[in-house]
């Protein structure tokens, strides 16, 4: 069975502090979205792809699809309001019985080779979420101080996150809840164990203004998001 992937670009991005919502900024000649759909055709042929963006946004991401060769057959589906109804939108157009990795469109420096191992490990595993340890100490707040934690127990979670599609869509039959910030929440609620594999310091979301020329730098360097 062809693998899936759902693409979430219906944020209104207010944090990236542009007009125009951050999956939809131009890096390098390139809207930020274009990144990803490229990287997932390139590491999954044959992978059906939908993307969930807002109707409001219509005018960005229908003239990409039309006009980028290999994107006409990219189907779109309504955002919701958080970010979990968007991935609930896009679940009701998967199969049961595939793989489907979620990822966010505002992480443009996704790599092929990523894309592959979450897909890999999740064959085997039932799911696969890539995530990487802090570089920095980490802090707990608490009402009066702060207190340190141990950092090798932290770990930053990253997308694609790829699931059996099944089980996945089950997962988000639960009502909505505010710990519900990505994929591998919903599922863990569901009494599934997650699987982590190494995530990749590159892969980070663009959320404030500072993230979007160091994106676009990177990618500069880089050529194009394969390593
Ligand atoms: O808001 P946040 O930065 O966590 O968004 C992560 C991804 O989810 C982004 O690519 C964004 O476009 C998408 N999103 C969505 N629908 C929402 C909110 C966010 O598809 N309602």
């Amino acid at each position: 069975m062809n693998p899936y992937a759902i693409i979430l670009a219906g944020g209104h991005g207010l944090r990236a502090g542009t007009d125009t919502p951050k999956q939809f900024l131009r890096l390098n000649g390139k809207m930020v979205i274009q990144y990803s759909l490229e990287a997932f055709k390139e590491a999954l042929p044959g992978c059906k792809i939908i993307l969930v963006a807002s109707a409001l946004h219509r005018h960005y991401w229908e003239p990409l699809l039309q006009n980028t060769p290999g994107f006409a057959d990219v189907q779109v589906t309504d955002s919701g309001t958080e970010r979990f109804f968007s991935v609930r939108n896009g679940l009701v157009k998967i199969p049961g019985n595939v793989l489907v990795g979620i990822h966010d469109a505002a992480r443009p420096l996704i790599s092929v080779d990523l894309i592959r191992t979450t897909y890999r490990l999740a064959a085997d595993h039932g799911c696969c979420i890539p995530a990487i340890t802090p570089a920095d100490s980490i802090r707990l707040l608490t009402e009066k101080t702060s207190l340190p934690l141990p950092r090798n127990t932290i770990r930053l979670v990253q997308t694609p996150q790829v699931f059996l599609s099944s089980e996945l869509k089950t997962a988000y039959q639960a009502p909505y809840n505010d710990l519900f910030t990505d994929d591998a929440a919903v599922w863990e609620n569901a009494g599934l164990s997650v699987f982590l594999c190494e995530g990749r310091k590159h892969n980070f979301k663009i959320t404030t203004p500072d993230d979007i020329p160091l994106a676009g730098w990177l990618l500069s360097s880089n050529g194009s998001p394969k390593g």
